[in-house]
C-alpha cells in the first residue's frame, strides 16, 4: 500500500510514525516532510498548498490514499481536488472544513443547533464594532477575525483601549488580510481549556480522546502565543462523565448538524472547549489533528490508523474499532532562539539518538544537511514525548530526553504537565467502541 501524507510539522511526523506501524506496512511519501519523516518514507518537495502539484504527485505515484493533515490545504479544497481526480483522500472537504476556516459559519451552525458556546455579535464594519465595544464592560469580551490567521486572529483585551486597537488593526489596517473583514465580538468565558478529538464519519463519532496544550511561549502561561510549546494526555480533570457529556452536548450534535446541512464531516474533528461553571462550551472547532496534541494522542491510539483512514474514506467507520488507551504521554517542544518572533535556522542539532532512549522524538522544523546531519529549519524544532504509568513519570521521561537535545539558542518550557503531575492523578482513559 502507498500513502501520500501532506504536511511538514511535528503532527505530520507523528502521523507518519503511526501509519508506519500499520499491519499494512505502507510505503509512505511525505510532501514536503522534515528530517524525521525522511526516516519513515520518501520526502518529496511539493509544498502543502500546491494543490495541482499534490494531485499530480498522487497520480504519478499511484497512491492508494492521501492524508491531508494541515488546515490550510483542507480549507483550500485539497480533498475535493483529490476526489475529483479519482484519488481517495482522508480529511474534510472545503465545505466541511468551514467549521474551522470560517468562525462566523461555525458559530452560526452552533447557534442553529443548540451547541453550547459563547454569545456573539458579528460585524463587517468597524464603526458599528467600535460603538458596540464602547458599551461592553471592560474585560467582558473577546475579539476574533472570521478567517484563518495561523492561530493569531484572537485578542482577549484587558481594557477598552486594547479592544479598540484590536478592532482597528483587524478591520481598518487589515493586518490579517481579508480574514479580518468580518470580526466576531464574543462573550468572554472562563475555566480550564481542553482539546477533544474524534474521528467523525457523517453522523458517526468514534470514541474521543482529550489533551491539553500550552500556547504561550514562557512558563506560567506568560509571553506571546505560539503554535504550541507542549501537550499532555489525558488531562487530570477528564472523567468518563465529562467525556460522555461532551459527546452528548457537542460532538454528536455537530456531526448530525453537518449532515443535516449538506456538508457531512469526514476526518478528525477537534473541539477546543472551555469548562465553564455552566458546563463545557465550545471555544472553536478545528477540522484536523492539533499540533502538538497529535504527538501525545497518536501514541495512545491502539487501533491501526490505516484501517481507520480506509474506513473513513469508504464511509464505514462505524464498523471499525477506534481504541484509545495506553499510558499517559507528555510532550515538550524545543524551539529556536527568538521564536515566536524572528529566529535564525541552520544550526546543528545534537543528542537526538541519546534522547530517543527516554522518549519518542518527533521532528517539526528540521532538515537534513549536506553531510546527513540534522539541522534546525523552523520555529518549533523537535518535541520529546515521554510516556509512563502516570503523568508524573511520563513527564520525567520527556524532560530527561529534552535535556539531551542541544542546538544554538534552544529554549523550552519547564512546566509542561506540571499541574497534572502535582495533582497526583493517575487516571487512564480506556474504552473501546
Ligand atoms: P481560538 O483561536 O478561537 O481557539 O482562541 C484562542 C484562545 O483565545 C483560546 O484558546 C482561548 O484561550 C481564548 N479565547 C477564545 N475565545 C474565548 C472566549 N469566548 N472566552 C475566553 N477566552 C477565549
Ligand atoms: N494546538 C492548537 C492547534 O493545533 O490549532
Amino acid at each position: 500500500m502507498k500513502i501520500l501524507l501532506v504536511g511538514s510539522g511535528g503532527r505530520e511526523h507523528a502521523i507518519a510514525w503511526k501509519l508506519a506501524r500499520s499491519r499494512h506496512v505502507p510505503n509512505l511519501i511525505i510532501a514536503p516532510g522534515n528530517a524525521g519523516t525522511a526516516a519513515l518514507g520518501e520526502n518529496v518537495p511539493v509544498k502543502a498548498m500546491d494543490l495541482p502539484g499534490m494531485v499530480k504527485l498522487a497520480k504519478a505515484r499511484g497512491v492508494d490514499f492521501v492524508f491531508v493533515a494541515p488546515d490550510d490545504p483542507l480549507a483550500a479544497g485539497m480533498v475535493d481536488e483529490m476526489q475529483k481526480a479519482g484519488i481517495m483522500a482522508f480529511g474534510p472537504t472545503a465545505a466541511a472544513a468551514r467549521i474551522e476556516s470560517s468562525k462566523v459559519w461555525a458559530k452560526q451552525l452552533m447557534i442553529r443547533n443548540g451547541i453550547p458556546t459563547a454569545r456573539v455579535d458579528v460585524f463587517d464594519n468597524a464603526s458599528a464594532a467600535l460603538s458596540h465595544i464602547e458599551r461592553a464592560p471592560e474585560g467582558s469580551i473577546v475579539i476574533k477575525v472570521d478567517g484563518l490567521a495561523q492561530g493569531k486572529g484572537v485578542v482577549v483585551p484587558a481594557t477598552r483601549q486594547e479592544a479598540v486597537a484590536a478592532v482597528r488593526s483587524m478591520m481598518e489596517e487589515l493586518v490579517f488580510g481579508n480574514a479580518g473583514r468580518r470580526i466576531l465580538v464574543e462573550e468572554r468565558m472562563s475555566g480550564p481549556e481542553v482539546s477533544v478529538f474524534a474521528f467523525v464519519c457523517g453522523s458517526f463519532v468514534s470514541d474521543e480522546i482529550a489533551a491539553c496544550d500550552y500556547k504561550r511561549v514562557n512558563d506560567g502561561d506568560t509571553g506571546p502565543n505560539t503554535g504550541g510549546m507542549g501537550a499532555y494526555s489525558p488531562p487530570e480533570f477528564w472523567t468518563p462523565e465529562l467525556a460522555a457529556r461532551v459527546r452528548r452536548e457537542v460532538l454528536e450534535p455537530v456531526a448530525r448538524a453537518m449532515v443535516k446541512e449538506g456538508c457531512p464531516f469526514n476526518g478528525v474533528l477537534y473541539a477546543g472547549l472551555m469548562l465553564t461553571s455552566e458546563g463545557p462550551r465550545v471555544v472553536e472547532f478545528n477540522c484536523r489533528l492539533g499540533d502538538p496534541e497529535a504527538q501525545v494522542i497518536l501514541p495512545r491510539l491502539e487501533s491501526d490508523l490505516v484501517d481507520i483512514c480506509l474506513a473513513m474514506a469508504s464511509g464505514t467507520l462505524s464498523k471499525t474499532a477506534v481504541r484509545w488507551g495506553g499510558d499517559p504521554h507528555v510532550g515538550v517542544v524545543l524551539a529556536s532562539g527568538g521564536y515566536p518572533g524572528k529566529y535564525p535556522t541552520g544550526y546543528l542539532i545534537s543528542g537526538l539518538a541519546e534522547a530517543a532512549n527516554d522518549a519518542l522524538i518527533f521532528h517539526a522544523g528540521t532538515k537534513i544537511g549536506p553531510g546527513s546531519e540534522v539541522l534546525t529549519n523552523g520555529g518549533r524544532v523537535v518535541m520529546a514525548v515521554g510516556s509512563g504509568k502516570s503523568v508524573a513519570s511520563a513527564r520525567g521521561s520527556a524532560y530527561r530526553s529534552t535535556a539531551k537535545i542541544k542546538f544554538e539558542g534552544a529554549h523550552y518550557r519547564m512546566d509542561i504537565a506540571a499541574r497534572s503531575a502535582a495533582s497526583g492523578s493517575h487516571s487512564r482513559q480506556e474504552r473501546a467502541v
